[in-house]
């Protein structure tokens, strides 16, 4: 499939212009009917590596390829009018230097209509998102606790804390210099958080952050109770949908073997239902 010709509502333009304003809603999708219920009700959408994990029952969002971006991103770009799409770039997919970082940007956004694209990282990432921006694509940039750096920085940890806040800050500072159009803070202090949100100039968007960042976003099978494997600190539930689907399902099972399911008003006679004559 090549770009959607559709442009959602909503541009990076849109989003950075919403710093300090109303707060900038936002949640993750991979699927078409699940964008369908949120895009009235977002800013934008973000397609997150986060898939991986959630989706395709990976141990981390490292082995998450292209290939599974891009088709997940079709789902979801199908799925929105209202929202802006963003998409992330997989691990492995940019971090050699900007030329391969583009191409491979260029490739998410022409083959699923995506309007921007994020990646992790903050000062060292800085010549990236620069030369991206400057060649026609909006960047988010994701600073804190970056998962597809797991290995190096020991685990799913709290970044920022004390006196390494200054770094979070700086890394801050450099994607917001780049050109990056807005900052995912993930699992950082609140009060830095609050720190970085006054003194950078694009909208911060917090996870486990604070509710003082300009936006909030969540992965949405953790909100609606549908990842259950662990539940973090910073995920609110705002529905069991897991526990409501087992329900369903051992309910079904259990038709299925007493016979019940499928009833009279499942199946199919021999005859044609008659024609009504009443008009
Ligand atoms: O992959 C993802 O879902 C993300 C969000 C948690 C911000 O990066």
């Amino acid at each position: 499939m090549s770009a959607t010709s559709k442009q959602s509502a909503m541009t990076a333009d849109d989003i950075r212009a919403r710093k300090g304003n109303q707060p900038i809603v936002s949640l993750t999708a991979y699927t078409t009917p699940m964008a369908r219920l949120m895009d009235r009700h977002c800013d934008f959408v973000l397609v997150g590596d986060s898939l991986g994990m959630v989706l395709h029952g990976l141990p981390s969002t490292l082995g998450v390829t292209m290939e599974m971006m891009i088709l997940h991103g079709q789902a979801v770009s199908r799925g929105l009018d209202h929202a802006m799409l963003v998409i992330d770039m997989p691990f492995g997919s940019y971090e050699e230097g900007p030329q391969q970082a583009f191409r491979n940007a260029a490739r998410l956004m022409a083959e699923t209509g995506a309007a921007a694209v994020k990646l992790e990282g903050g000062v060292e990432m800085a010549e990236t998102i620069r030369f991206l921006v400057a060649r026609g694509i909006p960047v988010m940039a994701h600073i804190g606790l970056t998962p597809q750096s797991v290995n190096t920085l020991g685990g799913y940890k709290v970044q920022g804390r004390e006196e390494q806040g200054d770094l979070v800050l700086a890394d801050a500072q450099a994607v917001a210099d780049a050109g990056a159009f807005s900052v995912v803070l993930e699992k950082v202090p609140q009060r830095l958080a609050d720190q970085i949100t006054a003194e950078v100039s694009i909208p911060t968007i917090g996870i486990g952050a604070s509710a003082g960042c300009d936006g909030q976003i969540l992965v949405v099978d953790d909100m609606l109770g549908f990842f259950t494997a662990f539940k973090a600190k910073f995920v609110k539930r705002y529905a069991d949908l897991g526990d409501s689907a087992e329900a369903a399902i051992a309910e079904y099972a259990a038709e299925v073997r007493a016979r019940e399911f499928p009833a009279a008003e499942h199946v199919f006679g021999d005859q044609a239902p008659k024609q009504s004559t009443k008009k």
